[in-house]
């Protein structure tokens, strides 16, 4: 450590007084030890717009507005993290509660909020999204005529940025080769920033930019511990999450991509001549870091944003969010991020979290960004459990090793081969040690989900010497099965047939089973469903808008994986492979990414939330049997499910109309949930704005879904929309399917348009006709002109 740092460090301990310093101030690690001895936590202070100012005076602003609460301008330059200063104006640094007072106080501070640790919420999809094509159409790639597909028509994004924050990328792995591309586009500026095992070299005309931050995380945990971790101090992918969402959002054409056979097919991203660039943000938790739990730090991510909005990213997919209670909009850091990013015409698709089916989950739900909901495609890999009594389960698996299909196993239930001392429910869910490998070696046994994660599971399953596997949902999970690439034989099975494989256990002394060899099917029925860890609504922060927006495949994804992880991510497996299944609303926030780069090729004047309301007014509710989506237990799925529905890429590049929504929209959606206009207008730049002396409702911002969370008489909710079909004269006829108990009309209900980019207002009234339960009702409306059908799903509850 240098001399001055460990002055600045004596001096910063002196400055709030606590004894010792000295003794401290000697050893390493200086700021790490200082942060956790004082109870210093880091701190954002965000401070909206840059109001134009240079950089390197905001960065100066920001060292004498730390100095001035830390008593020195040398301890500030130490101490602070990272200045915002492109993308929007703030900075990170370790206070003390009464410095973050003190900070808060100050001139032209929105907020100042504690950092807090995010989570990270994986190609037959596109196919299934009725995106089809290869490598030879990219590379012919012929001029866009009325008649091509939204690939064509879109240069297969070729021009688009997709910006990512995640764990990191593989740059090796085939879905980021660069034969088919031209010259980077000339309005990047971002880079390649040399690390661990990573240099200029290892980007391409593909992967144009990859950043990492870690000053957060390190903060926090101290200095990233290579061994422990095996992680890499630069943008490479340890995980492989990154790897995963990157390729699904914009990889290249990969024939024959596959895991150990499954899903064998051309990988490709929804954009896959855009470019990427990755900024890792995410990193893995030092104790059982190889559990695959990262923590990606605000401070991190915030930086992130705001350098990505400076290098000329296009689209932001971010696939990371925070538990339950949502942080407010201006102490969010990716709503932050986002919101700075939109006002730049940066459209932000985010996850929407994977804690389903418990409603009000739902993350990421501001009204500026694309928020996305998980579901599955017509690819199953079935592998059925034969029981000895001759029932046949449906089980589905990527496991490589099978059993033998003329052998019966005996069968156990690892709730009664657990080990003396431990609880029925642990040896259940054969938790890590809780088989007793005596009653489990040879055989194969049934382990529930609940705690634990699915491939832990199979480990304790090898560890107790079983022969094969079957992982059994719990009512939770319900119908949604999850594939793995177990080590051992075995395969997974729903809540249902988990509950029918205990009962037969239950009537027999001599339980016997069999498991059919996995294989790969497609035009599997129905499809899609909604995977039942989607977060559901309704929105918990504002009810009045709907969330999730949109739903897109995020069940059983095959993408690119590193090289520096197994498929399991589990320390004994030591497989490698270039293809990997997950899922997770991770892997359905980069198919809806890669999906709006392609319209911001095709439209490149539109806003973001033009964009979005084309993806989500397109959307579709009906599955492959054209009935209803069904939920991850086979009821009708509702707009707190999927938003508007499955995303649909082709109808959405041809919308008819869309609901446009200005920065100026979100500014005044900010006076309607409480902020005053002195904080807003140091959100943005804009020094005349005054919120309206009558604010106007939440749910009548341009929003192209309706929710009412307390209807209590008939209620009018305005609405605009922009024409942007093929012609410029065009009738829309409105129609609805109004939820139950409730009247709707809308008026007027004709809408005529004598030109494109036309503006027509109209007005939705919903009363209700019947006393509710308090429960919310669905139902939805649509303008059609014959051609386009452009509908917006309404939710409603009534309390009296
Ligand atoms: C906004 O910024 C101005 C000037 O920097 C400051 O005087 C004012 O207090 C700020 N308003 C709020 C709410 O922070
Ligand atoms: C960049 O990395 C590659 C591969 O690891 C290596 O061959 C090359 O020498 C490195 N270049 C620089 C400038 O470090
Ligand atoms: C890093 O991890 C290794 C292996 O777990 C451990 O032996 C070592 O002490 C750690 N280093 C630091 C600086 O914590
Ligand atoms: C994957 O499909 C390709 C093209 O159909 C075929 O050549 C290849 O052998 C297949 N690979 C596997 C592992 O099935
Ligand atoms: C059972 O599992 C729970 C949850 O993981 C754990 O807290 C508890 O310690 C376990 N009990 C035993 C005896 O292993
Ligand atoms: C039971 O669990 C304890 C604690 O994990 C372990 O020490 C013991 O060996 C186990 N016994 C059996 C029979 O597996
Ligand atoms: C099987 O038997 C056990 C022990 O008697 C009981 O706790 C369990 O509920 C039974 N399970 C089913 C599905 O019948
Ligand atoms: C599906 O919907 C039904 C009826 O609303 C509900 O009871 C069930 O919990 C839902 N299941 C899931 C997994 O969301
Ligand atoms: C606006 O709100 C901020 C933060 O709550 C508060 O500090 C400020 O005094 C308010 N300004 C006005 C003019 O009410
Ligand atoms: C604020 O001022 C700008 C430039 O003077 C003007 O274009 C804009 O319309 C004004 N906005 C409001 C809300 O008055
Ligand atoms: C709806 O009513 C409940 C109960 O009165 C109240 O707590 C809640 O804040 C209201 N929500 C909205 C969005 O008005
Ligand atoms: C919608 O209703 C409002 C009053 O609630 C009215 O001012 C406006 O003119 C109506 N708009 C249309 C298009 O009917």
């Amino acid at each position: 450590m240098a001399l001055f740092q460990i002055f600045a460090a004596i001096q910063l301990l002196l400055a709030i007084g606590v004894a010792g310093a000295k003794q401290v101030a000697l050893n390493s690690h200086t700021r790490s030890i200082l942060t956790a001895l004082i109870c210093f936590k880091v701190h954002i202070v965000y401070m909206g717009e840059t109001g134009g100012i240079h950089p390197d005076v905001l960065v100066s602003t920001h060292h004498d507005m730390l100095a001035s609460a830390m008593g020195s301008v040398d301890i500030a330059k130490e101490t602070i993290l990272y200045s915002y200063r492109h993308g929007f104006n703030g900075f990170a640094a370790p206070l003390s509660k009464r410095q973050a007072e003190q900070i808060s106080n100050m001139p032209g501070v929105i907020s100042v909020f504690p950092s807090s640790r995010r989570r990270l919420h994986t190609t037959r999809s596109w196919e299934f999204l009725g995106l089809t094509g290869d490598s030879a159409d990219a590379a012919t790639g012929s001029p866009a005529t009325s008649g091509e597909n939204i690939w064509q028509r879109a240069k297969f994004g070729r021009d688009i940025i997709i910006g990512l924050l995640d764990t990191g990328i593989w740059p090796e792995s085939q879905s980021f080769d660069d034969d088919l591309l031209s010259e980077i586009p000339s309005k990047w500026k971002g880079e390649c920033e040399d690390g661990d095992h990573f240099n200029a070299s290892s980007c391409n005309k593909k992967l144009i930019g990859a950043r990492f931050y870690l000053k957060g995380y390190e903060n926090f945990y101290g200095k990233l511990n290579l061994t422990a971790t095996e992680d890499f101090r630069s943008a490479r992918d340890k995980d492989g999450h990154g790897t995963h969402t990157a390729s699904t959002a914009g990889g290249s054409f990969v024939p024959g991509a596959n895991v150990f056979g499954f899903a064998n097919g051309t990988a490709k991203g929804g954009a896959p001549l855009a470019r990427i660039a990755m900024y890792k943000v995410c990193w893995p938790i030092p104790s059982g870091s190889l559990s695959g739990q990262d923590s990606c730090f605000d401070e991190d991510m915030l930086a992130a944003l705001d350098q990505g909005i400076k290098d000329g990213v296009d689209i932001f997919s971010i696939s990371i969010g925070s538990g339950n209670p949502q942080p407010a909009y201006l102490e969010d850091s990716i709503a932050i991020g986002a919101f700075h990013a939109i006002k730049r015409n940066i459209l932000v698709s985010c996850s929407a979290g994977n804690s389903g089916p418990t409603s009000a989950t739902v993350a990421n739900v501001s009204p500026w960004i694309l928020t996305v909901a998980a579901s599955s495609l017509d690819r199953d890999f079935p592998s059925n459990v034969v029981l000895g009594d001759g029932t046949t389960l449906q089980g589905k698996s990527i496991a490589p090793k099978s059993l033998s299909e003329s052998n019966w196993y005996e069968l156990i239930d690892g709730g009664r081969a657990g080990n003396s001392s431990v609880p029925v429910a642990n040896a259940s869910q054969c938790l890590p040690d809780t088989l007793d490998a005596s009653k489990v070696a040879g055989k194969v046994v049934i382990c529930l989900r609940g705690l634990g994660t699915r491939v832990g599971k199979s480990q304790e399953a090898i560890r107790a010497g079983a022969a094969g596997f079957i992982l059994g949902n719990s009512a939770a999970q319900a119908n949604e099965v999850s594939v793995d690439a177990y080590m051992l034989p075995g395969t997974a099975i729903n809540a249902d047939n988990a509950n029918a494989v205990l009962t037969y256990i239950n009537s027999t002394n001599f339980p016997l089973v069999k498991i059919v060899p996995a294989r790969t099917v497609l035009d599997f029925k129905p499809a899609p469903s909604m995977a039942a860890f989607s977060s559901q609504g309704p929105n918990s922060l504002n009810p009045d808008i709907l969330k999730p927006d949109i739903s897109a495949p995020g069940l059983n994804i095959l993408a690119a994986w590193t090289e520096a992880n197994s498929p399991t991510k589990l320390p004994i497996d030591n497989r490698i492979v270039k293809y990997n299944i997950i899922s997770g609303t991770s892997m359905s926030c980069p198919h809806v990414a890669g999906t709006a780069a392609l319209l911001r090729a095709i439209y490149p004047s539109w806003s973001p939330a033009a964009i979005k309301s084309a993806l989500m007014t397109t959307a579709s509710i009906v599955n492959n049997l054209q009935q209803p989506i069904l939920n991850g237990s086979g009821a009708t799925a509702n707009p707190f499910n999927f938003g508007g529905g499955e995303m649909n890429p082709e109808a959405a590049a041809d919308p008819g109309l869309v609901y446009d929504t200005s920065p100026r929209d979100y500014l005044l959606f900010l006076c309607s949930v409480g902020y005053n206009s002195s904080t807003i207008q140091n959100v943005t730049d804009t020094a005349n704005f005054t919120c309206p002396n009558t604010l106007s409702s939440i749910a009548d911002m341009n929003y192209p879904s309706v929710a009412v969370a307390n209807l209590t008489a008939a209620k009018t909710i305005q609405r605009t929309v922009t024409n942007v079909g093929s012609q410029d004269t065009a009738v829309y006829i409105a129609s609805f399917q109004a939820p139950d108990g409730i009247d709707i009309v809308i008026t007027p209900n004709k809408l005529t348009f004598q030109s494109l980019g036309e503006k027509k207002s109209f007005n939705i009234t919903l009363t209700p006709t019947k006393r509710s339960k308090g429960d919310y009702v669905f139902g939805t409306y649509q303008w059609s002109d014959g051609m386009h059908v452009v509908r917006s799903p309404i939710a409603v509850r009534t309390t009296s």
